[in-house]
């Protein structure tokens, strides 16, 4: 029998559908799960698809039915089970063998497991994978980290199986043991403001402007023929326009105000500050995900202080409209800013030498934040790779200048109203943190002067490095 070009264990949702995008591909995959029930029914679901499966009820079968060396998709749940999955498969492999851990995974755990590996014959790769279970079955984007050789020995077929973006696959391989999974991470950090951001422009839509359900999806309909055109808008609109089968009322408006996570946000969040990188806008969607999860407690808090009145209606109903687009995209511009400046931090701090437009560009189709925009940024990347910042590359300084106007306004008109936007307002003080050469941290290094004799530097470039108070008067001397 022709052997597999690859392997899959665990047919859950996400594994299940990615098996079928990889065998309706042309590609031969033998599959594997825990509880064989689940393998005999994958396969008898999988239709035409069947020839070009090898489902496989011991993982002797599996392991013979893969052509050497071997590629294996662990497509299970993150966290200790890839551990266990990777000890119950190793006996089994031989050299040059891949283990794949396609989950959301903390890359911290990738490198650890990439290392376990180190001087044997074996090898690992961590890849991202994006797009849900829709992206899985017809073309995720694929974000992989690894050795080279390894990479080499996939290609083929993950390229078959991504997404395309004007016929370019949305796949590559990032780097070394970590990256692919690093990526992910800060792809998922960006879905968080992306997300965060959205739902304030609704919040001010709905409270602010007293827009029904259905009313805000036609602005984010209209918004998404325009320069705000992504996945997220899309699905925004689709979902304000739904209503629920039950009690016939707009979907949005019977589902509790509270929004889980499981991780990967607040893991973008945690590297930045480990590596000193602000991504508040970022930050702040995450802490907005927590507040929300605190509903009881915010019930009671609105009974103690009230909630703030709305003291202003816009004067032209127009222009707020088309300010809240404007504010919407110089938003984003600071949300992707941020994540990019994460990615070439950790690109220095553990050697990846992250390659930042390809990222851009396999995140331009099949992942959750895909977009127009992503393009966008794909150019000013193309055309200067180790800009410091995307906010002052020639495309989006002129951006952010024709846009943050309009950012301002917004959060102004949210902070006067007590409308909550705090992913907008993040993005705003970014941008005038960021680009203000002489900024207030001079008192900061006074304070801490002051009370630690932590010393300063000063403009004048004079070699005396304490204030005249206290102890430091002996600088003086
Ligand atoms: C994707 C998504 C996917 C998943 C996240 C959601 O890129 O396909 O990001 O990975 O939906 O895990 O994360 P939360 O459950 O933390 O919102």
């Amino acid at each position: 029998m022709e052997q597999a070009e690859i392997g899959l264990i665990g047919l859950g949702v996400m594994g299940a559908n990615l098996s079928l995008n990889i065998a309706e591909k042309g590609n031969k995959i033998a599959v594997f799960n825990r509880t064989t029930e689940v393998t005999k029914k994958f396969y008898a679901d999988a239709g035409a698809l069947q020839g070009q499966i090898i489902p496989c009820e011991t993982m002797e079968d599996f392991i013979k039915a893969i052509r050497p060396p071997r590629p294996i998709i662990i497509m299970i749940k993150a966290g200790d089970p890839v551990d266990q999955q990777m000890e119950l498969l190793k006996p089994y492999l031989s050299s040059g063998d891949i283990m794949i851990d396609a989950g959301n995974a903390n890359f911290r755990d990738t490198m650890r497991r990439f290392k376990s590996l180190e001087g044997s014959d074996l090898t690992f790769i961590g890849m991202g994978v994006s797009g849900g279970e829709e992206g899985a079955r017809h073309g995720p984007s694929i974000m992989v980290g690894g050795t080279e050789d390894s990479w080499k020995r996939v290609e083929k077929v993950l390229t078959s199986i991504s997404a395309k973006f004007n016929g370019e696959p949305c796949v590559d391989w990032l780097g070394e043991n970590g990256a692919g999974h690093f990526v992910k991470t800060i792809h998922n950090g960006i879905e968080y403001a992306d997300m965060q951001m959205i739902a304030e422009i609704y919040g001010i839509l709905r409270d602010g402007l007293g827009m029904s359900a259905a009313e805000i999806g036609g602005v984010f309909g209209r918004w998404n023929e325009g320069r705000l055109d992504s996945y997220l808008m899309e699905i925004s609109e689709k979902v304000l326009k739904a209503n629920d089968p039950i009690s016939g009322k707009p979907m949005v408006d019977v589902i509790v105000d509270s929004a889980g996570q499981k991780g990967t946000g607040k893991w973008s969040v945690i590297e930045a500050q480990n590596m000193g990188v602000a991504a508040t806008a970022i930050e702040a969607a995450v802490a907005g995900r927590v507040l929300s999860s605190l509903k009881s407690e915010r019930q009671a808090a609105e009974k103690i202080l009230g909630k703030p009145a709305l003291v202003e209606r816009p004067k032209d109903g127009m222009a707020f409209l088309a300010d809240l687009e404007l504010a919407l995209l110089a938003a984003k511009i600071g949300a992707y800013a941020q994540g990019f400046a994460v990615m070439a931090a950790a690109s220095k701090e553990f050697g990846w030498n992250l390659p930042m437009p390809t990222i851009a560009k396999i995140w331009r189709a099949g992942c959750i934040i895909r977009s127009q925009f992503l393009d966008e940024i794909t150019s000013a990347f193309s055309k200067d790779p180790n800009v410091a910042n995307l906010i002052v590359t020639p495309a989006f300084s002129q951006l952010v200048k024709e846009t943050d106007g309009a950012l301002r306004r917004i959060v102004s008109y949210a902070a006067l109203n007590g409308l909550p936007a705090p992913a907008l307002t993040s993005a705003l003080s970014y941008f005038d943190a960021y680009r203000r050469g002489r900024g207030t941290a001079n008192l900061i290094q006074a304070q801490r002067d002051f009370f630690g004799a932590h010393g300063f530097d000063r403009l004048d470039g004079v070699d005396k490095h304490h204030g005249p108070w206290g102890s430091g008067l002996a600088d003086f001397a």
